[in-house]
């Protein structure tokens, strides 16, 4: 019997090599649908990606050419045997091509069951946020109420006076919680989105995320107690100190027939710190 060429030995060790990459690659798909683990998920990782590379630095060191190769020339066939030769050339030529396309669809396997088990972990990012970033619970017509779900009446607030508010039915909505605030009129830089000096704005301070929940009469502002940024009530709510760059979103209202707050719209903008300006 034929003993195996090193080159055949070497083809074999390729075959096993994408083998177990791609069996690596299918299982490791396999254990992210049934829900991961991640020990599992590292080794077969660790096997898909080692196969892949062991197999692939067999070739190279294995079936390529190391370069040009000096020798004597052999003797040219004796007149009448160039068939032959031709013969014994093209065989050779089949067996190599036929030995480099088995390897590379050995290799295509691993690497597609590579790539396709890397696909799964986007699952992981979780679902898609929609419009929830940019939306909140306040939509036109929305009733304002305290905390506890008492509905706000406009003449529940004095001057100067403060209350944290949500939409109506949604008080565990914390990107809606709202502060609103009745200052005189007369001191609003622009009446608009305003109803009879209420005016409101959300309580999520832009830089992180804390509750703007400190009103300063004194000087008509919302003072932020994580890092102190300060937003004019009279003029927008615009940052004039601490880290904030952006003001805090007004909530366009009025004062429906019964004398209760509403809000004619959502926020004009996305409330707190918006994924655009986080770090800042
Ligand atoms: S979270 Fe308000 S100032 Fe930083």
């Amino acid at each position: 019997m034929n003993q195996p060429s090193q080159e055949d030995r070497a083809v074999r060790r390729i075959a096993v090599a994408f083998g177990l990459s791609t069996l690596a690659g299918l299982a490791l798909a396999v254990v992210y649908i049934l829900g991961g683990n991640v020990q599992a998920e590292g080794i077969l990782l660790a096997i898909s990606l080692g196969g892949l590379g062991w197999g692939l630095a067999e070739w190279a060191g294995k079936l390529m050419s190391k370069g040009p190769e000096v020798g004597d020339y052999e003797d040219p066939p004796p007149p009448g045997d160039e068939e032959e030769v031709a013969e014994v050339v093209a065989e050779g030529w089949d067996e190599s091509f036929g030995r480099r396309k088995f390897l590379l669809r050995m290799m295509g396997a691993a690497a597609g069951a590579m790539g396709l088990a890397l696909v799964f972990p986007i699952r992981s990012l979780g679902p898609s946020p929609g419009t929830s970033l940019l939306r909140t619970a306040w939509r036109t017509g929305s009733r304002m109420v305290r905390e506890d779900g008492q509905l706000v009446r406009a003449a529940d607030l004095a001057v100067e006076g403060v209350l944290t508010v949500f939409p109506e039915g949604e008080t565990d909505q914390a990107d809606s919680q709202t502060v609103l605030i009745r200052v005189d009129p007369a001191l609003l830089a622009s009446d608009e989105g305003t109803a009879e000096g209420l005016i409101a704005y959300s309580k999520i301070c832009t830089h992180a995320g804390c509750p703007v929940g400190l009103y300063r009469v004194a000087t008509h502002d919302l003072f932020c107690p994580c890092h102190q940024s300060t937003f004019d009530v009279l003029d927008g709510a615009k940052p004039i100190a601490g880290p904030a760059t952006r003001a805090l979103p007004q909530l366009p209202i009025e004062v429906d027939d019964e004398g209760y707050v509403v809000a004619t719209d959502d926020f004009a903008e996305p409330v707190g710190p918006s994924f655009w300006n986080m770090d800042r």
